[in-house]
């Protein structure tokens, strides 16, 4: 059994839901998890003391949640010395074309590289368009940003792009970098 932190940052709660299903993946192989959101963090989090780290933000604007980049580039030392990996939630990521996921994979490689992090493993994963909880303005503009690159415009539902089985083996080859964990054969 490892003892593994999920860190997370979410806007509007699917890379909270990926966190946790993340989380019950891993309690489910037997491991020792905790789960925080880079919002709420306990006082003294240090990455240093897990054997393994998974760190999830979603894209707004270009960017991730600055309280995500704050937390890697404050424990990119820690970060560096267990088994870790990095998972970037947007929209763009949903692409079926490898070529319009690039910008993607772009933004998650320059916040690596701006907070001198070499995870072990990395994960593009698709979002969500949650038009029945956003204000008027946001549900405008998401239509809007939707539309122009051919996604979801009906703002009468919700769209889900997360592919669950995609994250679950993510998580499973993860665990392989754990300790104790068993010979692959
Ligand atoms: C205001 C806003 C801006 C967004 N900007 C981007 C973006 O620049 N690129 C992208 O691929 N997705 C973008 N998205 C989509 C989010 O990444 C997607 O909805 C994701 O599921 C949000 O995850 P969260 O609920 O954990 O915050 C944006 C969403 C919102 C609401």
């Amino acid at each position: 059994m490892a003892r593994v932190l999920v860190v997370y940052g979410s806007s509007e709660g699917q890379t909270a839901s990926i966190a946790e299903r993340i989380g019950d993946v891993l309690e489910a192989a037997g491991h020792d998890v905790v789960v925080v959101n880079t919002k709420h963090p306990p006082a003294e989090l240090d990455p240093g003391r897990y054997d393994g780290v998974i760190v999830g933000a979603s894209v707004h604007m270009g960017s991730h949640q600055s309280s995500v980049e704050s937390f890697v580039d404050k424990h990119s030392e820690a970060l560096n010395r267990v088994p870790s990996a990095f998972f970037s939630v947007s929209l763009t990521a949903a692409h079926p074309d490898p070529d319009d996921r690039e910008p993607a994979q772009e933004i998650l490689e320059e916040f690596l590289t701006e907070a001198d992090w070499e995870p072990n493993t990395t994960l593009l994963v698709g979002g969500a368009l949650k038009y029945s909880e956003y204000g008027l303005l946001k549900r405008v503009v998401m239509r809007r940003i939707a539309g122009k690159a051919g996604g979801d415009t009906d703002t009468a539902r919700d769209y889900e792009y997360t592919d669950w089985n995609e994250l679950e083996a993510f998580v499973d080859e993860f665990t392989t970098l754990l300790p104790d964990a068993p010979e692959q054969p």
